[in-house]
């Protein structure tokens, strides 16, 4: 896909194809368009014919409208004008995808940006445009022998009028950015566990900071052993697959700025070690990565963005597997932090690896430390699939993600980390066990990691609803790069 901001009026444009919306009153968005009286009489007269409803999801092609060059003309509906709202827009954008996909065009004129939503300014209005054509776009084909050749390629052009020039240029940039992080940590969640493994992922990591240059180090299994991670070494002792503990830095801001530092889970594949999981849909264990793709790809959208900030990423990676050596319930392990847990039920992984990690970022001295993690099925239960989990141990700092969330649509629901929820923890035999029973059980996990986060301002966010879809359209959704991504950015200003 490729994006570009054109200023000429809308008829001059040459191109395949030019898209508009048309909403449920069959009133053409054309505040900003200058179509000749003709082309409109045209278009008004062929809405009459009752062909098209004008509700999201509705679409009409005209062709050889008088006083247009584009030969095509897309209509796509946005529903009712009164409820035109953020969410509308999206469903409007991904229609046209659709409909582009079915139709023999390569260049489009799109003038669908500029559909008035309540949210926004041209800026929004641009990058939501960006990224919600690169989602509906995306297709994993990678794997298939037959089918590769499918997937479409379009040139739009993204038509504003020349005092938003500029803005419109500074969204492209952004959004662009955004949507190749996104359209990364999709991918490293879509890609299967035979071939995304640990030391895949520690490879990646090294091709985003030589792309980017920020420094990379993937600690192997020996130096893993040297910092005393017992408590991640204890999770990757049922798997063949050597463990990596990647550290990516990002340091182009002051040296004096204290680094946001983001730490992703990285369970390559869970099937829950010796407490192993039930065979149906355990094919979907191999998302179990895609805290660390969105640390990935947050990274690679920054790095293209080259932000003049500190930012430091942390990921855990091994498998979670039964076998003759692996952890068992009943073991005790001793963690970075000299705390030992009781692990009662090794599908309880991601927490045990995630706690050596929040120990290791204390030695960056952070402004936050954000753990990013599929964590618990409770979660899903508890908020679905359209928030993510969100914990802190700092008022202001939830209040940012909050509020990032809700600008780049990506969000998170803020869940109570109190006391009163710890005790469920206590283990007869060690500081703490690794799991908390079935009440509150997104609750108590976020406890557990409390537990190695005291030092700094932190925040916890179970994606384990939000970072892929399940049934026919089963896919990694790319969130919560977004999120995370957005909050990076309020801190550059
Ligand atoms: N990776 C899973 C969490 C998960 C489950 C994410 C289902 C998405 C869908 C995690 O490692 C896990 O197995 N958690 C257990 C914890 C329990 C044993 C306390 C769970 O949620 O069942
Ligand atoms: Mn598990
Ligand atoms: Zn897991």
């Amino acid at each position: 896909m490729k994006f570009s901001i054109k200023t000429d009026q809308l008829d001059k444009q040459l191109s395949d194809v030019l898209v508009i919306g048309v909403y449920e009153s069959l009133k053409v968005v054309c505040e900003k368009l200058s179509l000749s009286p003709s082309a409109n009489g045209h278009i008004a007269s062929a809405l009459k014919q009752g062909d098209m409803s004008g509700k999201v999801g509705s679409s009409l092609i005209l062709y050889n409208v008088p006083g247009i060059k584009i030969p095509k003309i897309l209509l796509i509906g946005l529903g009712k004008e009164k409820e035109f709202d953020g969410k509308k827009y999206h469903a409007a954008v991904r229609s046209m995808v659709y409909a582009l996909k079915k139709m023999d065009v390569k260049s489009v004129t799109s003038q669908l940006q500029i559909a008035p939503v309540e949210e926004g300014d041209i800026a929004w209005n641009v990058e939501h445009f960006i990224n919600e054509v690169m989602d509906a776009s995306y297709e994993f084909t990678e794997l298939k022998t037959i089918n590769k050749k499918t997937k479409k390629f379009f040139d739009f052009f993204v038509v504003v009028d020349k005092k938003s020039q500029k803005i419109a240029e500074e969204a492209l940039k952004k959004s662009f950015a955004l949507a190749k992080g996104i359209e990364l940590t999709k991918t490293l969640g879509n890609l299967p566990p035979n071939i995304c493994t640990p030391t895949y992922l520690g490879k990646k990591a090294q091709e985003i900071g030589k792309e980017h240059g920020m420094k990379i180090d993937v600690l192997d299994q020996k130096q893993i052993e040297k910092l005393k991670m017992g408590s991640f070494l204890g999770v990757a002792k049922g798997s063949r697959q050597p463990p990596k503990f990647i550290v990516l830095q990002h340091n182009k801001g002051k040296k004096t700025q204290k680094p946001i530092v983001l730490v992703g889970k990285g369970i390559t594949f869970d099937a829950g070690g010796i407490s192993i999981k039930p065979a149906g849909d355990m094919d979907e264990m191999k998302y179990d990565m895609c805290g660390a793709a969105s640390v990935l790809g947050t990274f690679k959208t920054i790095g293209l963005l080259k932000l003049p900030m500190n930012v430091i990423g942390i990921i855990p990676t091994c498998e979670n597997l039964p076998d003759g050596l692996a952890l068992k319930p009943g073991d005790i392990l001793t963690s970075m932090s000299g705390q030992t847990i009781e692990v009662l039920n090794t599908d309880a992984e991601g927490r045990l690896i995630l706690c050596d990690a929040l120990t290791y970022a204390e030695r960056f001295n952070p402004d936050v430390v954000i753990d990013i993690a599929t964590l618990t099925g409770a979660c899903v239960i508890a908020l679905g699939h359209h928030a993510s989990g969100l914990y802190s141990n700092d008022d202001k700092l939830a209040k940012d993600l909050e509020s990032a969330g809700q600008v780049s649509m990506d969000r998170a629901w803020r869940m109570p980390l109190w006391e009163d929820y710890q005790s469920q923890l206590d283990s007869n035999f060690a500081d703490m066990a690794n799991i908390g029973g079935r009440a509150g059980g997104s609750i108590t996990a976020a406890c557990f990691l409390s537990r190695f986060a005291k030092k700094y301002k932190w925040a916890h966010l179970d994606i384990a609803g939000t970072a892929w879809k399940s049934g026919k359209a089963k896919g990694a959704t790319g969130r919560p790069v977004g999120l995370l991504t957005q909050y990076i950015l309020s801190k550059l200003y």
